[in-house]
């Protein structure tokens, strides 16, 4: 079939984006409100219930079409109770973007002093919360003929100096094990590698006078720090026809920070 930019719609497509409710301009509201504008219902889900709530009717007062729902993401039941009002709201589900972390609310202590208790936390959220939702919603894609699965790791994987970054460089083995095993099932996935980003959470935990957005502005091709919905095309892509042949891969989004060749 020729090529048609209808190809990036995402109409009668049902979408989850986890972590999605938290601080006010988040990466995870920026998704959700893009992949509804593109044309799907979606399903706003966080630990933060109200603020999941708030999203939604932020979607569903434009015209679209939401609900919200609150979960944590590393507890496998409230995953499948996740998994299972999206059912009963949109009828299944075709796309899950595994956004939901900690990043803020993660300790930042060496190898040698990290509690035990955060490290594990860390895996719970960054690392298990990806898996159990992948899980939860991988039946509804495969009775569905296929589905997407984002997950969103971070420049900070490459390479990985602490905690957060071994959690989202996890998650990339995460994410070529789920393009390995479900591909037959049409299921892709992949992952986003934002560098930093302007998200209410981007901006507490990095100023823009501190040392290491010098260090970004020296180390980027363009620009040190982009917005959330500087995120959203790429992640649309991936989930959209347009992408349908593009699984395992790790596309950076970063102004040129961390080039792979
Ligand atoms: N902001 C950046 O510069 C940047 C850069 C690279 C990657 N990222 C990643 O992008 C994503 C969003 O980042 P953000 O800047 O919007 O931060 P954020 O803190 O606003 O978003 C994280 C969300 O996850 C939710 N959450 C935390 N624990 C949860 C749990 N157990 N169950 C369900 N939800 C939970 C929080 O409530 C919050 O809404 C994260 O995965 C982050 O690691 C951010």
């Amino acid at each position: 079939m020729a090529f048609s930019l209808d190809q990036f719609r995402l109409d009668g497509k049902v979408a989850v984006v986890t972590g999605a409710g938290g601080r006010g301009n988040s990466i995870g509201r920026a998704y959700a409100l893009g992949f509804a504008n593109a044309g799907a219902a979606v399903v706003v889900a966080d630990l933060n219930q109200a603020g999941a709530q708030a999203v939604a009717d932020e979607i569903n007062g434009a015209g679209g079409r939401a609900i919200g729902v609150g979960v944590d993401v590393s507890d496998e039941a409230q995953t499948l109770a996740m998994a299972a009002a999206a059912k009963e709201a949109f009828g299944g589900v075709d796309i899950l973007i595994n956004n939901a972390a900690l990043m803020v609310d993660i300790s930042y202590d060496n190898c040698e002093t990290v509690a035990l208790d955060a490290w594990n936390k860390a895996f719970a959220v960054n690392l298990n919360g990806a898996l159990l939702c992948s899980r939860a919603v991988i039946p509804s894609m495969r009775e569905r003929g296929g589905g997407r699965i984002v997950n969103q790791t971070s420049g900070g994987a490459y390479p990985a100096t602490g905690l957060y970054g071994i959690t989202k460089l996890a998650l990339v083995g995460l994410t070529t094990s789920l393009a390995k095993q479900f591909g037959a099932d049409n299921i892709t996935c992949n992952a986003i590698a934002p560098g930093n980003v302007k998200s209410d959470a981007g901006k507490m935990l990095v100023p823009d006078d501190s040392p290491f957005i010098q260090f970004l502005q020296m180390t980027c091709a363009t620009r040190p720090r982009g917005e959330p919905d500087e995120l959203v095309g790429a992640a649309i892509l991936l989930c959209s026809e347009a992408g349908s042949w593009i699984t395992g891969q790790v596309i950076h989004i970063d102004g040129g920070w961390i080039m792979r060749p």
